[in-house]
């Protein structure tokens, strides 16, 4: 089960601190990788292409200057791309990449081979996100090099699939890294996710509630307050399925178990942070099922060290008790 090259000696914990709308920059990249897990964000977090240039240029100016004061090697970061023809920044945001030789590319909805190549170009590496073996076999076929497997109860654009029957299938066909998504919010689950086959465990819910992330203060404190049970699954605040805190549903005056159905799909739109005007994820908050442990907000680095901790003592419970 491998992990692509470029990782090899960068990593303290086999973990990546997932790309997310509105909540992932600059900051909660730096500290992450530092700490030893690949931190990421999505490249429309930036509202233009010249901006995500900039952070591009911040984010390895900061690591670099980092690993010849400490003499340690951060982990790789990586940006996620949004590949869906609503989405019209996808060719100028890869040209970007390509220049800037961005160790990991995330790709979500399109896995594209031309996309895959460009990156493969300068040694960088794809991993594509999936929800089910259709996706995951045409993200084989563009030659990703790593799935990530969203299952059940995931933030975001969450699958639907449980991990322990997911996970071994896709395995089954692919010899690349599999991460795997959904409610991973301690180092004990990370361990869990290592212990079924996955090479790399992928946080979003968790990294929302640290210092770093640009989360307001009120979407915090709803996920210390919440538990698994307050996550509702629906199509109607962007289009496609997704997880979402059902006390943000109430606070934008809507009803959770009687939404209106949403039928289309703009990512060019919905995925601006600039769009005012569309409520769907800045005033309706997207969390996994993962939010019921989570009831603090620490800085990254020490979250960091305590899910290593928490991962450590894992595995050496499970070795001594067996
Ligand atoms: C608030 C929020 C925003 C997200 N935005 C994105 C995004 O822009 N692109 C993406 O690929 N995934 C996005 N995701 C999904 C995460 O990258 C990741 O797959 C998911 O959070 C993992 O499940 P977990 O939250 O249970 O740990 C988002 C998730 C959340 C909670």
């Amino acid at each position: 089960m491998p992990l692509p090259t470029s990782f090899e000696g960068r990593l303290s914990l086999p973990a990546v601190a997932a790309p997310m709308f509105l909540v992932s920059g600059p900051e909660i990249v730096k500290e992450t990788c530092k700490a030893g897990v690949v931190g990421t964000f999505p490249a429309l977090n930036n509202r233009s292409t010249e901006g995500f240039d900039e952070w591009l240029t911040e984010i390895e100016t900061d690591l670099a200057a980092w690993e010849k004061e400490t003499g340690q090697l951060a982990a790789p970061y990586g940006v996620n791309l949004i590949v869906h023809g609503s989405n019209p920044r996808v060719q100028a945001d890869l040209e970007i990449i390509v220049k800037h030789k961005t160790p990991l590319v995330i790709t979500s909805l399109g896995a594209v081979a031309e996309l895959v190549e460009a990156v493969h170009s300068y040694g960088g590496v794809v991993f594509h996100d999936v929800t089910n073996m259709r996706h995951a076999r045409s993200a084989m076929r563009a030659k990703v090099d790593g799935l990530i497997l969203v299952c059940n109860g995931a933030g975001g654009h969450a699958g639907t699939l449980n991990p322990f029957a997911f996970l071994p299938e896709v395995r089954a066909e692919f010899d690349g890294t599999i991460l795997m998504a959904g409610c991973i919010s301690d180092g004990r689950g990370i361990a869990g996710a290592r212990a079924m086959g996955a090479d790399l465990a992928y946080l979003g819910t968790r990294f929302i509630n640290t210092a770093e992330s640009n989360a307001p203060a009120e979407f915090k404190t709803m996920i210390t307050e919440a538990n698994a049970g307050d996550i509702v699954y629906t199509p109607a605040v962007s289009g496609v399925p997704g997880s979402f805190l059902r006390q943000s549903i109430e606070g934008a005056g809507l009803d959770p178990d009687n939404l209106p159905t949403k039928k289309e799909i703009d990512f060019g739109k919905e995925l601006t942070p600039e769009n005012q005007s569309h409520k769907a994820w800045k005033n309706v908050w997207s969390a996994g099922q993962g939010v019921g442990t989570i009831d603090d907000m620490p800085p990254v680095a020490d979250l960091i060290s305590r899910l290593k901790s928490e991962y450590e003592e894992a595995i050496s419970g499970l070795t001594s008790r067996t």
